[in-house]
């Protein structure tokens, strides 16, 4: 891994205890000013998963400092692509990346673009590790963290050409929507990392997030959605449509989650912005 200052001691908050009930007080130690989009299950791995983590996680994962929790980022750390990957390249971020199903395939057809993984379930970094150290994939990095965090301080402002947000979780009760990461808060954050013109994109299978995706984007004033006109699924009874749709993105390949979600009779949404021109 690189060398990077040693990690503070893993914190013991309660969202990081290996519980998959929900706390009522889960994801909001104080050195967070929102709540996360996770509850940690746990980050032990076993079997073909630990051995991956041995084998492939010095190439692939970066070793970034924490400042609290483990899955936080300390905020002095800067991510330097062009040391990481030893080229300048296009880059493209993908929050959330889960097992790692479309960013590999990405990182394997793209070899000219540098693609950056961040997810805080190891266990689906591991799976990534699996698909990715076989392949020897050189433009390829995976971090461990938050994601909100790492667009907020890790990347360098504008240094971003895509993000990638494919099926976050929806937490769908009314009192969880808190917990979404796809909220208003995170505008600012994607708008940061993007390079002027740089592309967002987004995709999810619930069509009430769908919904609330669509809403959080329009009022996005530094985003130019490139399919306004474009309606999406109905979400109301009276079968309001969700407005400012793209086509499914060629570059997603249907992965095992999205598969699971349409033999649920679950259609995916897509949405793709571009970020307009900083003044
Ligand atoms: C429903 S899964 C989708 C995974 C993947 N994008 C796919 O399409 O198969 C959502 C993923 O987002 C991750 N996640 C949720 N909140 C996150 C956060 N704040 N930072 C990083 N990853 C997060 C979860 O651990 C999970 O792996």
């Amino acid at each position: 891994m690189s060398t990077l200052p040693p990690r503070t001691p893993a914190d013991t908050n309660a969202h990081h205890a290996p519980s998959t009930a929900m706390r009522p007080e889960a994801g909001t130690g104080n050195y967070r000013p929102e709540p996360v989009s996770f509850v940690r299950r746990g980050s032990r791995l076993q079997g073909r998963r630990q051995q991956a983590w041995d084998e492939y996680a010095p190439q692939f994962v970066i070793d970034v400092p924490r400042l609290e929790a483990d899955t936080s980022v300390d905020p002095a750390y800067l991510f330097d692509a062009k040391a990481t990957f030893g080229r300048e390249a296009k880059l493209v971020v993908e929050i959330g990346s889960g097992l790692g199903e479309a960013i590999v395939h990405a990182a394997r057809t793209n070899p000219d673009t540098d693609f950056l993984a961040v997810e805080v379930y190891r266990p689906g970094l591991a799976q990534t590790l699996q698909k990715a150290g076989p392949l020897g994939l050189t433009n390829l990095r995976l971090i461990e963290a938050n994601a909100p965090e790492v667009l907020a301080t890790t990347l360098s402002e504008g240094t971003v050409d895509e993000l990638w947000v494919f099926f976050p979780d929806p937490w769908h009760k009314t009192r969880h929507h808190k917990r979404r990461l796809v909220k208003d808060s995170l505008v600012p954050l994607a708008a940061r990392v993007l390079k002027d013109g740089g592309t967002w994109r987004l995709a999810t299978d619930w069509v009430e997030y769908a919904a609330h995706i669509a809403e959080v984007l329009r009022t996005a004033e530094q985003f130019e959605n490139q399919h306004p006109d474009t309606l999406g699924l109905p979400y109301t009874e009276d079968g309001e449509r969700i407005a400012g749709v793209a086509p499914r993105f060629a570059g997603r390949i249907l992965t095992s989650f999205e598969n699971k979600a349409r033999e649920a009779g679950r259609e995916a949404t897509d949405f793709e912005l571009v970020r307009t021109p900083r003044p």
